[in-house]
């Protein structure tokens, strides 16, 4: 990769934007926007592998979808081959020195899959579907990289054909819920009513760990970081980024008939999601 290139989307890397981390000048602004990068493959490799791929087995395995099975395992190579170019290109830019060598559990990802717990088997594998049905559903916006020729080609191609795939699986996804969701009985129906505006939530935690573990490893000082994470994140959960990419969630939501039901955007206002709706 040329000097000049980034490694990373320049305004998706937030913390770059700080003046405390800009004013450290160009080596320290691209060693940061790596260790995103790293943090990005590690991290996608997780959801396909820890959250969409266990949605797809219960799929495969019971009777929820029967028209869905065959399509079922399709996605699944799909997400499993996304897995393995996340790991080939951790490998392929390594220079030596590997942060995130391991598949990488972000805030985000972890508090959603605690929701799994909330509920007892059954249960637990519908959640999980709802879960993957909402999470294929939002457009992740580090996918437009795939036309920022400031980020190197590896990374764009790479992008390129997660995009192409996640485009087909929102589709999947949204179908899929679409045929399940009436068939569930009403308690079915409540609970994954009252869980959905917590998925919306999670899955839109800032990675504030993250961001500070790539901080300190990069040299700064506890209170330098403490003064940049406190000015870069603002709340607990990314607002501006759940509204960036509901809008696909949202009609699947609607088409399934979630929606009608009363209680359901009373349960999102409770949440702070009365906006999607406005
Ligand atoms: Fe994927
Ligand atoms: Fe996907």
């Amino acid at each position: 990769m040329s000097d000049d290139m980034n490694y990373f989307s320049p305004h998706l890397v937030r913390l770059n934007a700080h003046p405390l981390v800009f004013g450290k000048g160009e080596p320290v602004i691209k060693a940061l926007q790596r260790r995103h990068l790293y943090r990005y493959l590690a991290a996608t490799e997780a959801i396909e592998i820890e959250m969409v791929n266990p949605a797809l087995q219960f799929v495969m395995s019971s009777n929820i979808a029967p028209e869905f099975v065959l399509d079922a395992y399709k996605v699944y190579t799909d997400e499993g081959f996304h897995a393995l170019m996340c790991m080939d290109l951790r490998n392929n830019i390594s220079n030596g020195e590997m942060p995130y060598l391991l598949r990488y559990r972000s805030s985000a990802l972890d508090r959603t899959l605690a929701l799994v717990k909330t509920g007892t088997e059954p249960d637990a594998q519908l959640i999980l579907l709802a879960i993957a049905c909402v999470n294929e559903t939002m457009i992740a916006s580090s996918l437009s990289q795939a036309t920022d020729y400031t980020v190197f080609a590896a990374l764009r191609e790479l992008v390129m054909a997660h995009a192409r795939d996640e485009a087909a699986h929102n589709i999947y996804f949204t179908e899929l819920m679409v045929d399940f969701f009436p068939r569930l009985s009403a308690r079915e129906q409540r609970l994954l009513i009252d869980l959905m505006p917590d998925i919306f939530n999670s899955l839109h935690l800032s990675d504030k760990t993250g961001a500070e573990n790539d901080l300190r490893a990069q040299g700064f000082s506890e209170s330098e970081i403490q003064i940049i994470l406190g000015e870069t994140f603002n709340g607990e959960v990314d607002h501006e980024g759940v509204r960036r990419v509901c809008r696909s969630s949202l009609r699947m939501l609607s088409r399934c008939g979630l929606l009608d039901i009363p209680q359901a955007q009373e349960a999102f206002a409770e949440k702070g999601l009365a906006y999607l709706f406005q």
